[in-house]
C-alpha cells in the first residue's frame, strides 16, 4: 500500500480514503462516491479495530461479509481496496496510541471510555499507510467526525476531512451495519430515534428555546416503544460539544442521542440551524 500510495502521489493523483470497518451498507456507499468526487484514487479500508472495542462490547460479533463487501466497494467506485489483519495493523508490543480528550470525553466518549483512543489510533494509522489527501467519514458518528476533523487539525496531518451527511432507511432509522441486530419488533420500534429528532426539530421551529424542554418531549416519545432504554440525549453546541441549556438565535445545535433496544445500541444526530 505504501508504495502504491507514494507511486500515486508522484503521479499528482489525489487519494481519497473512506476507512469503515466493513459489512458496507448504503451509507458507507454514499461516503464512497463523495471520496470519488473529490479523490482521482479511492480507498476503502476495511478492518474491524479491536482497539475501538471495550471487552464487554461486540467486537467478536460485529458482522463482517468480506466477499459481499468488495463487490459492494467496487461497484460504488473503489479503486483499492485494503483490509489488514490484526497484527498487521497492531504488532505485539503496539505501544504508542492518540489519545483524544475534551471533545472525546462527553456522549459517546463518556459511555464508551477509550472507544475514540482506539479511533484516533487506527485512523492516524490509515493515514500513514494509505496517504491520502482527503478523508470521507459520516455524520452519523457525529462525535467521531468532530474528532477527526480536530486530530487532522491537532497533529497537522495533511488531510481534507470531508464529512457526509446521514443516510437513512426509508422509515427514517439510519443506517448502520448493527441495525442487522434488531429483532424484528425492535426494528419496528427504532424508527422513534429518527421521530424523535424530527420532533425536536418542529419544537424548535416552534419556538421552544429551552433544551430540557426538548429532551423531555423526546423522552417522553422514546419511552412510548417498549423496547428502547435511553443511554443520552444530548443538545450541545456542534464544534465544542458542550451541553445547551437554552437554544440561541442565528446558532446550530447538534442534537443526539444513544437508545439501547436489548444489546443493540443505536445512535443518531441532527444538526438544527436556528433562526
Ligand atoms: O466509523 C467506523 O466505522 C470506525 O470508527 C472507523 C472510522 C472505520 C475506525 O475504525
Amino acid at each position: 500500500m505504501q508504495r502504491t500510495a507514494d507511486g500515486f502521489r508522484r503521479e499528482g493523483k489525489r487519494i481519497g480514503i473512506v476507512p469503515t470497518m466493513g459489512y458496507l451498507h448504503e451509507g458507507h456507499l454514499s461516503l464512497l462516491r463523495i471520496a470519488g468526487q473529490h479523490a482521482n484514487i479511492v480507498v476503502t479500508t476495511i478492518f474491524v479495530n479491536p482497539l475501538q472495542f471495550a471487552p464487554h462490547e461486540d467486537f467478536s460479533r460485529y458482522p463482517r461479509d468480506i466477499e459481499r463487501d468488495t463487490q459492494l466497494a467496487e461497484t460504488a467506485g473503489t479503486d483499492i481496496l485494503f483490509i489488514p489483519e490484526n497484527n498487521e495493523m497492531y504488532s505485539r508490543d503496539h505501544t504508542t496510541y492518540i489519545v483524544p480528550e475534551r471533545i472525546a470525553d462527553v456522549l459517546e466518549g463518556k459511555v464508551r471510555p477509550g472507544h475514540f483512543r482506539g479511533v484516533a489510533t487506527v485512523v492516524a494509522k490509515l493515514f500513514n499507510i494509505t496517504k491520502p489527501h482527503v478523508a470521507v467519514f459520516g455524520q452519523k458518528d457525529a462525535q467521531q467526525a468532530l474528532l477527526m476533523q480536530r486530530m487532522v487539525s491537532d497533529l497537522n496531518f495533511d488531510v481534507e476531512v470531508i464529512v457526509a451527511p446521514i443516510v437513512r432507511e426509508p422509515d427514517g432509522l439510519a443506517m448502520s451495519s448493527r441495525n442487522v441486530y434488531l429483532h424484528p419488533e425492535e426494528r419496528a420500534q427504532s424508527v422513534v430515534l429518527s421521530q424523535s429528532l424530527q420532533l425536536a426539530e418542529k419544537r424548535i421551529a416552534s419556538g421552544e428555546r429551552n433544551s430540557g424542554n426538548i429532551i423531555a418531549a423526546m423522552t417522553n416519545l422514546i419511552s412510548s416503544k417498549p423496547l428502547a432504554i435511553i443511554d443520552y440525549i444530548s443538545i450541545a453546541n456542534p464544534h465544542t460539544l458542550q451541553e445547551l441549556e437554552e437554544i440561541s438565535i442565528g446558532a446550530a445545535v447538534l442534537i443526539s442521542l444513544a437508545v439501547r433496544f436489548g444489546s443493540t445500541r443505536l445512535i443518531d444526530n441532527t444538526i438544527v440551524n436556528v433562526h
